[in-house]
C-alpha cells in the first residue's frame, strides 16, 4: 500500500497520509506525492476541493526525523519539502483537513493553509520545533500570529505547548470538533459542500481572503534557510539523536 493514498471521490480529491506504522511521519517521497496531488488539482477541472487526511489513530507525526538527520549531514532541506510547502501556499483549490490523533510539526502547520479544519475530539496539535533546536516552518511564523495573536502563537510555536481539539478551535485553527468515529464522514461532507459551490466564486473569494501568496512563499523560503542552519546545530543533533535512539 502506498504511503500516500490519492483518490478522487466525485469533485473531492482525498489525499490520505498512510504510513501508520511510523505515525504518518512524512518522507521525501510522501511530500512529492502530496505536492503533485495539490498542484495537479489546479488543472483538473473535475477537482473542486482537496481533503487532507491521516489514518484513524494519527494525522501526522511531522517530518521523518531520520530524514532530518540525513539533511543535516548534507546541508540541504529536501526539495520535495519546499515543493509541498509552496504547493500548499499557492493552491487555488480549497483545502479541508480532517485531523484525528496527533498532528505534530508540519502536521500542524499544514493546517494553517487549510480553509476548514475538522478535528476529532482526540486530536492534539503540537509543534515541538524549538525544543528540537529547530524553528517554525511552512509559513507558520507569519500565519499563526495573524490567526491567533502573538502570545498564543508563541505558546504553540516557540514554547511547544500542545493544543487539544477544543483549544485549537478556540485559537481559530480548527472550526469543528466531532467524535473520532465521525471524523472522516464529517470532513468529507465539508469538502463536498465546498465543492458544490460555484467554483469561480470560491476561488476568487478565497484569493481575496488569503492575502498575498507571494508574502507567504517568501516567508516559507526565509524560514527554510534558517531551518537548514538550525538542523546542523548541536542542539538539533542532540534532540534528534535522543528521539531516534530512545528505548521503549
Ligand atoms: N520520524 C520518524 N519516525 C517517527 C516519527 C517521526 N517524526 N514519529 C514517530 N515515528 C516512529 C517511531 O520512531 C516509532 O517507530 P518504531 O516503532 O520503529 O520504533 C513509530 O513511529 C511509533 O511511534 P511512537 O513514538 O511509538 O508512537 P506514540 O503513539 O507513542 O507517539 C508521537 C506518537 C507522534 C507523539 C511520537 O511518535 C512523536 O513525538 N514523534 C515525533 C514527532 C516529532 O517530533 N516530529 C517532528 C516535529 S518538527
Amino acid at each position: 500500500m502506498p504511503d500516500v493514498l490519492i483518490s478522487n471521490e466525485g469533485p473531492v480529491r482525498r489525499i490520505r497520509m498512510n504510513r501508520p506504522e511510523k505515525k504518518n511521519a512524512l518522507t521525501l517521497a510522501m511530500y512529492e506525492a502530496m505536492a503533485a496531488a495539490i498542484e495537479d488539482a489546479e488543472s483538473a477541472d473535475s477537482v473542486r476541493c482537496l481533503l487532507i487526511a491521516g489514518t484513524p489513530d494519527v494525522f501526522c507525526a511531522g517530518n521523518d526525523l531520520n530524514d532530518f538527520v540525513t539533511m543535516a549531514r548534507s546541508g540541504g532541506l529536501g526539495a520535495p519539502i519546499i515543493r509541498f510547502l509552496h504547493a500548499l501556499a499557492r493552491s487555488q483549490t480549497p483545502m479541508v483537513a480532517g485531523v484525528g490523533g496527533a498532528a505534530v510539526g508540519v502536521g500542524t502547520t499544514m493546517l494553517l493553509h487549510c480553509d476548514q479544519v475538522i478535528a476529532a475530539d482526540n486530536a492534539v496539535l503540537m509543534t515541538p520545533f524549538v525544543s528540537l533546536g529547530l524553528l517554525p516552518e511552512a509559513g507558520s511564523s507569519l500565519i499563526a500570529p495573524r490567526l491567533m495573536g502573538h502570545a498564543r502563537a508563541f505558546a504553540l510555536l516557540v514554547m511547544g505547548k500542545p493544543l487539544t481539539a477544543e483549544e485549537a478551535r478556540s485559537a481559530g485553527i480548527v472550526n469543528t470538533v466531532v467524535p473520532a468515529a465521525e471524523l472522516d464522514a464529517h470532513a468529507f461532507n465539508t469538502a463536498r459542500d465546498i465543492a458544490a459551490l460555484p467554483p469561480e466564486s470560491v476561488t476568487t473569494a478565497r484569493r481575496l481572503m488569503r492575502g498575498s501568496v507571494e508574502e507567504i512563499v517568501a516567508r516559507i523560503d526565509e524560514e527554510a534557510e534558517a531551518f537548514k542552519a538550525r538542523l546542523a546545530s548541536p542542539e538539533a543533533q542532540k534532540a534528534l539523536a535522543t528521539f531516534l535512539s530512545r528505548k521503549r
